[in-house]
């Protein structure tokens, strides 16, 4: 019974702390940008600099790239025939996220939900049911990643 105690508490334990992980985070990964997590967000451009949002709005439908529209209702007629829906409508995004949530969701959403489906965009480690191309390297730059934050920030 102790015993049984005692490991029910190092579980609640451990599941405390992967949460405040994922909530609060430094990342430094090797062939990654340094960047900081709190609370679900990343505050900071991971260039520095605002990204353009016309070059977001090609990525979102680039297959190979963001191509984001597989998974997301996203307002963009041209490629209506072949937008699906497994994830969230993003047309309101920006209304209901925050760029720097939208940031985080876009770099690592297995920071918020570690099931998720979607990708992790800027991420080297834990790629593992990727394309050989994309091994060692993050699927997006950080100029793209800053790109779609600036044109999913612009739906509202
Ligand atoms: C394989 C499917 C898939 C792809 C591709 C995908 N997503 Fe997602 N996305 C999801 C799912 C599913 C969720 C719901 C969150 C979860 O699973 O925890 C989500 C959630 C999100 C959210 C949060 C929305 C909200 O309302 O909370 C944003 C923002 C987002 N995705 C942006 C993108 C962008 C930008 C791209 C392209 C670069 C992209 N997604 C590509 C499946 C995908």
């Amino acid at each position: 019974m102790r015993l049984t105690l005692a490991a029910a508490a190092l579980l609640l334990a451990s599941a405390s702390l992967s949460t405040a992980l994922a909530q609060t985070a430094d990342v430094r990964e090797p062939g990654l940008l340094p960047y900081m997590v709190k609370d679900y967000a990343i505050e900071k451009s991971l260039t520095g600099k605002p990204g353009d949002a016309a070059n977001g709005r090609a990525l979102a439908i680039t297959s190979g790239q963001g191509n984001c529209v597989i998974c997301h209702k996203m307002p963009i007629p041209e490629v209506a025939f072949r937008i699906g829906n497994v994830g969230p409508d993003l047309t309101e995004v920006g209304g209901r996220l925050t760029p720097g949530e939208i940031r985080m969701r876009i770099v690592n959403p297995k920071l918020l939900n570690e099931e998720t489906i979607m990708p992790a965009y800027y991420r080297v480690n834990g790629l593992n049911r990727v394309a050989t191309r994309f091994a060692n390297k993050p699927m997006l730059t950080p100029e793209q990643v800053e790109d779609l934050v600036a044109y999913l920030s612009s739906l509202k």
